[in-house]
């Protein structure tokens, strides 16, 4: 694989090799398997793949959150090895070769902007979807694979692409979890030991409302939930809705709930400093 880190550079070598579909997987770096498994994904699917590593100031509403993010660029080229081939592309830009100027962009995504992360995260998806738009003007793909663990993120994406008239395939990619459950994220790198020990908790509760779906109604979920949760030292859950997977409107009931609709269960939890997200496909029968 080759590495670049200018626009210039790498649409030269994307406009010599010409080759399709051009897959891309953006990232913000400090890899992990489920990573990996988006890029293997998409060399599976295309003959070219680019995998950008930027971790992009706009989509930080936490200012320590963005100074503390972690930057593993050396693992992170490792790992990559693994998974591309000779001819795929690593681009890792500097911050202003993706924003040479600020990027003043405001996006409006209707109900995405006022349910779940938007609520917590203001300004979180408009910074997401401008270093989305931005590199894919760079890059032009035909695919682009995120993972489905950002799920409020890849609805905005396809509501973005939607908008903007893109022609580019969202492809999202199902959640890898660690053997104990929790999903895989680059946060979880700095969780405390001790609650990184407890934080399987979140998936183990989160699977069960299939079954609770049942006999509770969604306020009862919901408490149940969070009543699982919150009874661990070191952890609050912010919130936890069960939406559609285009809207995300939030269920209130579940006469709600349609039979040729998709729903899922989405929680965000703090957890000791970190904030983790994570969410599950919830059954109708
Ligand atoms: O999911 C991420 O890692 C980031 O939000 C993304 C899509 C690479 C944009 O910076």
């Amino acid at each position: 694989m080759k590495v670049l880190s200018t626009v210039i550079e790498l649409q030269t070598l994307l406009r010599k090799m010409h080759l399709s579909p051009l897959g891309f997987v953006p990232t913000m770096g400090a890899l992990h398997e489920g990573h990996l498994s988006l890029a293997e994904s998409a060399v599976k699917q295309c003959p070219v793949v680019v995998v950008s590593i930027f971790v992009n100031p706009t989509q930080f509403n936490d200012k320590n959150d963005l100074k503390n993010y972690p930057r593993t660029l050396d693992s992170d080229l490792e790992l990559l090895k693994k998974v591309l081939r000779k001819t795929d592309l690593v681009f890792n830009p500097d911050v202003k070769e993706i924003y040479p100027g600020e990027d003043k962009r405001e996006f409006h995504f209707g109900n995405l902007d006022n349910v779940m992360e938007a609520l917590h995260r203001p300004g979180h998806f408009n910074g997401v979807a401008q270093v989305v738009s931005r590199l894919f003007d760079i890059v032009k793909p035909d695919i682009a694979i995120f993972g489905l663990k950002d799920f409020q993120q890849l609805a905005v994406i396809k509501a973005l692409v939607k908008q903007t008239g893109n022609k580019v395939r969202i492809i999202g990619n199902p959640i890898i979890r660690e053997p104990d459950g929790l999903a895989m994220s680059s946060r979880n790198r700095l969780l405390d030991p001790e609650i990184r020990n407890h934080a399987p908790i979140i998936y183990k509760t989160i699977s069960a409302v299939t079954l609770m779906i049942k006999n509770y109604d969604i306020r009862q979920i919901k408490s149940l939930v969070a009543n699982s949760i919150n009874n661990i030292p070191g952890f609050q859950v912010e919130y936890f809705d069960i939406v559609d997977d285009i809207e995300l409107i939030p269920l209130n009931t579940k006469d709600e709930m349609k039979k040729d609709k998709r729903y899922f269960g989405c929680i965000a939890v703090q957890a000791g400093k970190i904030r983790l997200i994570d969410n599950i496909e919830i059954g109708l029968d």
